[in-house]
């Protein structure tokens, strides 16, 4: 496909009322639980992105009927714990890490052969994160050198529980060998140092599974009792706060601005970003918080106004681990020195998020560094210059982040390629132009 480029000029304000597209995590999940359930499982507010589509897509080779009833209705008529059955093809899964990651942990315990692949991005990140704990349920893996996708997967019929120590904070790979442990006999145990985005677990518990959490430290230990029958159940996807967080902080740093985003998931294992630009000084409030489809959920307020530097602990990270670059955009334009600590697993996202974030300032005339995994952003205390253009790396993250820098900056900027936004966040240019943005081709 050939690049989409696209500049975003700075916008006079930002206004009105919206909802961004449903949770990615929430959605993929609800595809991959609604396929092991038995019954049907209707889901509301799906996200239609191509990460998203790409599970659907493998949930019906692996022989679940997936249908779309209408925009964000779905239905998944499921084959049981361990009734998944071999793929004619090779399962392609684009850009999606989580898509894959938690895939080989559901295909590590059926018996048949499988095979992954995906995007040049895809084809990049690390997988023995989750092929070696997983390789521990008798399942075989084999892939290209450094544990890269292309990979094939010869699952396992006769599966033993894993207990694990996660090594990394990583939601993925927790999640990855909970799916595993569907399929396996007895209890599978995963203990995670750092406490990270717990859907996984609260999904089982809603198709019914019995699965116990308890606190250990900063962290949590996890135990799934095998080969439970999960029942088919309704899901109501909350709106994504990984997707919330860019029109949110362009209200946050256009002036005059006043953005409020309804239906947003508000998780308290997601919502470090707000935790930060709170410590900025931000203008944030919390509408009509609730409980929906088990998931907390407000509509965010955000005003503009000025904002202060930060400094953010590296523990925060599993709770903001995707918002860390336009966290840096709103740290570009605040008053003073921001450090973010910690930023190790940014290297191994989309792009090495952490280099592409620090360019990505640079390229808007904002004076960055990288300590180690720290990422120091001297803030220019109200518009960056812009004028530059960002390199995106096919990720969607780092292009909606230049463009809401580009909206607040003094001479706006340019993504090289914003073909990715689709992967998450659909509808995006929209939705911000119908705000007041003018995104447009360059
Ligand atoms: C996700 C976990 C995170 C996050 C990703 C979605 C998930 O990845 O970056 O966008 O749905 O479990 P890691 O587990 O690699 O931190």
């Amino acid at each position: 496909m050939s690049p989409t480029p696209l500049r975003a000029p700075p916008a006079a304000t930002l206004a009105g009322t919206i909802a961004v597209p449903g949770d990615k995590s929430i959605s993929h999940r609800a595809l991959m639980f609604g396929a092991l359930a038995l019954g049907e499982t209707r889901i509301a507010g799906l996200l239609e992105g191509e990460d998203v589509l790409r599970t659907a897509a493998a949930m019906r080779a692996l022989g679940a009927e997936v249908i779309q009833d209408g925009p964000g209705a779905w239905r998944v008529a499921g084959r049981g714990v361990g009734g998944l059955t071999e793929p004619a093809d090779v399962l392609d899964m684009g850009n999606s890490g989580t898509a894959a990651r938690l895939l080989c942990g559901v295909l590590a315990t059926h018996p048949f052969f499988s095979v992954l692949t995906g995007d040049a991005s895809l084809r990049r990140r690390p997988m023995r994160r989750v092929t070696d704990p997983l390789a521990a349920t008798g399942a075989g893996f084999a892939a290209r050198e450094g544990g890269r996708l292309p990979l094939a997967v010869t699952g396992t019929g006769s599966a033993l529980p894993v207990d694990y120590t996660v090594p990394v904070p990583s939601a993925q790979v927790k999640s990855a060998l909970l799916l595993a442990g569907l399929n396996a006999r007895g209890i599978t145990r995963v203990v995670e140092p750092e406490a990270t985005r717990d859907h996984t677990e609260n999904m089982l518990r809603h198709f019914g599974a019995a699965v116990t959490v308890s606190a250990e430290g900063a962290g949590r230990v996890i135990e799934l009792a095998g080969q439970p029958e999960l029942r088919a159940g309704d899901v109501v996807v909350p709106g994504d706060p990984s997707s919330a967080a860019f029109p949110l902080v362009a209200a946050l740093l256009v002036p005059g601005a006043e953005v409020t985003l309804r239906g947003v998931g508000l998780n308290p294992l997601r919502t470090g970003l707000l935790e930060c630009l709170r410590e900025m000084g931000a203008a944030l409030t919390v509408g009509a918080p609730r409980i929906a489809g088990g998931e907390a959920v407000g509509d965010l307020t955000a005003r503009s106004g000025p904002l202060r530097a930060v400094d953010v602990p590296p523990g925060r990270a599993p709770s903001m681990i995707d918002e860390y670059p336009i966290l840096a955009v709103a740290c570009a334009m605040a008053s003073g020195t921001s450090r973010l600590r910690g930023l190790k697993e940014l290297r191994v996202k989309e792009s090495d998020r952490l280099a592409g974030t620090a360019a990505l300032l640079a390229a808007s005339g904002v004076r960055t560094e990288i300590a180690g995994d720290d990422l120091i952003i001297h803030g220019t205390g109200g518009p960056a210059p812009g004028g530059g253009t960002v390199e995106t790396h096919m990720d969607h993250r780092l292009a909606m982040s230049g463009l809401v820098l580009g909206l607040a900056s003094r001479a706006g900027m340019v993504v090289d390629d914003a073909g990715f936004i689709d992967t998450s966040f659909p509808g995006f240019v929209a939705l911000m132009n119908g705000l007041g943005a003018r995104l447009a081709a360059p």
